[in-house]
């Protein structure tokens, strides 16, 4: 299997993102092409990742092992403070880069990290997990979480490339290629492609199709006021659900689970207010089941503090805000009534 190759068209700021097995071994022509004076490559990862069989990078410059802490918990200021603190004591300037390696979270805490440092530093992300490859890596959006909330501080950053390499998901455990098939779903469904093509899709070209329309959206849009808004399709519940579940919920979602279900609500709620029929969503439900995604509500859920919590969404400058389909495409509705959000809740299946 050849690599695909996509160009993220943002002027000066292009990029290509790289998809297919082994793809890693273009590392070295990357920063060489589009960091021709870097002297020194700074490697921000974890101790897990450093220790997979596929960990064999070759910068083509001397490099300096940056470890952070494995997962969401890589996310904060401190890490940064303490990264920063590494590629100064050394020695990293601006002529040269950053080289996120991992998922969402290093790629999130790395990218912001290269944003700040010296103003500014270029960075490569090497992504891999399914979701930083079809999502979190594309797109220059960088940040950390603060205990008031996720992703409250960060910039935008774009990289000077991004490479996926298929092989490194030969060992991402089984819960983080389901919280990847989150948003692979939630992209066959927004770019309405039908159910039943499904089965003869190999997992090389859903990972294509996903990575493909996020930077397709991402060059329309590349500070998030319009289109790219439709990406969260989904995530107004999906919010909810995470903030739920880490102010102490008594149940365990990956991101594109909690995506999933937030799809599934989402299609119910544009029934309810007369957008779309039973077929989308039934077509919605039948793509869910082809990932084997969850559509319910988890057990224990507080119906009452989702709804508070998606009143409150970041993205949320009008009461109650959705990305909804409708019968030619998908649009952000504000304003949605809540007695039809309630509804749709109470209506949920309460258990998995
Ligand atoms: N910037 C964006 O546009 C954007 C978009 C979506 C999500 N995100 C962020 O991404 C984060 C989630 O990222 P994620 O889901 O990629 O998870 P993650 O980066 O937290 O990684 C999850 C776990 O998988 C392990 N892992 C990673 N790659 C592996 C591999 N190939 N083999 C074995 N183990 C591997 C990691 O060590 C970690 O334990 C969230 O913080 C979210 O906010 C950002």
């Amino acid at each position: 299997v050849g690599a695909v190759r996509v160009t993220v068209a943002l002027g000066a700021r292009s990029y290509d993102v790289v998809i297919g097995p082994g793809v890693r071994g273009e590392l070295s022509e990357l920063v060489s092409g589009r960091a021709p004076n870097a002297r020194l490559a700074a490697i921000v990862t974890t101790d897990n990742l450093v220790s997979q069989p596929w960990f064999d990078l070759d910068v083509g410059v001397m490099t300096e092992l940056v470890i952070v802490p494995d997962g969401e918990a890589a996310k904060n200021l401190s890490v940064v403070e303490s990264t920063c603190r590494h590629f100064a004591r050394s020695g990293l300037s601006r002529r040269d880069v950053v080289v996120a390696v991992g998922g969402g979270s290093i790629t999130d805490v790395a990218g912001f990290a290269a944003a700040t440092y010296e103003r500014g530093v270029a960075v490569v992300h090497v992504a891999t997990t399914l979701l930083g490859q079809v999502d979190a890596a594309i797109g220059g959006k960088t940040g950390v979480n603060l205990p008031e909330g996720k992703n409250l501080v960060g910039a935008f950053h774009q990289p000077i490339g991004v490479l996926c390499d298929t092989e490194t998901l030969a060992t991402l455990p089984d819960a983080e290629r389901r919280s990847g098939l989150g948003e692979i779903a939630k992209c066959w469904l927004l770019l309405r492609h039908p159910s039943s093509d499904l089965p003869g899709v190999s997992d090389e070209a859903l990972v294509e199709m996903a990575a493909v329309f996020k930077a397709r959206t991402v060059e329309g849009d590349e500070r998030e006021q319009g289109r790219r808004a439709l990406l969260n399709y989904g995530h107004t519940l999906a919010h909810a659900l995470e903030s739920q579940q880490s102010a102490g919920g008594s149940f365990q979602l990956r991101h594109g689970e909690a995506v999933a279900i937030g799809v599934a609500f989402a299609a119910r709620l544009a029934r309810r207010l007369g957008r779309i029929g039973d077929h989308a969503v039934a077509e919605h439900d039948a793509v869910l089941d082809f990932f084997a995604l969850p559509k319910d509500l988890p057990t224990g859920v507080d119906r009452g503090a989702l709804l508070a919590a998606m009143a409150r969404d970041k993205k949320a400058h009008h009461n109650l805000t959705f990305v909804l389909a409708d019968h030619d495409g998908f649009s952000v509705v504000a304003d949605v009534p809540q007695e039809a959000v309630e509804l749709e809740l109470g209506l949920l299946e309460g258990q998995r």
